[in-house]
């Protein structure tokens, strides 16, 4: 029995429990505050996406929520807890961060890369193990990269450097995933392979999901809840539906659009017009 596949939640998924939350955070680098008094909840087994224009906060935000960017004011909780208070290797125990933009050091394979998803579960009393093996390689698998295994990061294509990282945060086999625009980079047949696991490991291990995504009619199509984000500042939360109307559209993006129900799943689609201002 592999992690990856085969664990079930630890408990229960109760719809009432928050896993992560933001509490009246500010976010700054240096001087510059780039989020303040920011508020959010993610309850258990949710899946959220995350939207908004470039340089509004979001992955400024995720790195907070994944506990990377210290609040200057403000805090994050996980499991009721002050993240800021909880040690590293238990942060990593339970959540995975996919950054905007990792880099990996110069030479790293696509497997030793991926294996270190597995460090945090290991220790002097628990090396590596068998069970860890059948982690890396169904990881592996899942982003259709077990080829590559072996090839150096850094001699990949972005698309096939996007999944490598995808395997590391999947081989690490957290309840809670964050992932920073996990889409980028790949042709439109990956992104959906990515975005079914992700809706996977949501629905069937009762994974809390956390991504950020700019294609707002797949951010529909496959997050249960949606919260804007513009200037820092969280605008709207809500089903797909509640949150992507050409009101908010005109607000947040600046831009004209029709909203129109997908012919394929019904959720919200968007059909831009022009640019506004
Ligand atoms: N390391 C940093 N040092 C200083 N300023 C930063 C840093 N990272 C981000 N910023 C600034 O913070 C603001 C928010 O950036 P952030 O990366 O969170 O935006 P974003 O919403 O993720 O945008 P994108 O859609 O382009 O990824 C921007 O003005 C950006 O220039
Ligand atoms: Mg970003």
């Amino acid at each position: 029995m592999t992690e990856l596949l085969h664990r079930s939640p630890t408990a229960a998924p109760d719809a009432a429990r928050v896993r992560l939350a933001a509490e009246r955070v500010r976010l700054a680098y240096d001087e510059n505050v780039v989020v303040d008094d920011l508020d959010l909840e993610l309850a258990e087994g949710s899946f959220t996406a995350i939207v908004g224009p470039n340089g509004c906060g979001k992955s400024t935000l995720l790195r907070a929520l994944g506990r990377l960017l210290r609040p200057t004011s403000g805090q994050v909780l996980l499991d009721g807890r002050a993240i800021a208070k909880t040690p590293t290797r238990e942060v990593a125990k339970v959540l995975g961060l996919l950054p905007q933009t990792p880099v990996a050091p110069e030479g790293l394979t696509v497997a030793d890369l991926v294996a270190r998803g597995r460090h945090p579960h290991q220790n002097w009393l628990r090396q590596w193990s068998r069970d860890d093996e059948a982690v890396v390689a169904e990881a592996l698998s899942w982003t259709s990269m077990t080829d590559l295994a072996g090839r150096p990061v850094d001699e990949l294509s972005g698309g096939q450097r996007q999944r490598a990282w995808i395997s590391m945060a999947l081989a690490q086999g957290t309840d809670l995933l964050l992932l920073d625009e996990p889409t980028t980079y790949l042709d439109l047949s990956h992104q959906i392979d990515v975005l079914d696991l992700v809706a996977r490991l949501h629905a069937e291990r009762g994974r809390t999901v956390v991504v950020v995504l700019h294609d707002l009619n797949l951010a529909a199509r496959y997050a249960q809840r949606l919260v804007a984000m513009k200037d820092g500042a969280l605008v709207a939360s809500g089903s797909p539906a509640e949150v992507l109307t050409e009101q908010l559209l005109a607000e947040v993006f600046e831009l004209e659009a029709r909203v129109l129900p997908d012919p394929v799943s019904g959720t919200p689609m968007v059909v831009p017009v022009r640019r506004l201002r």
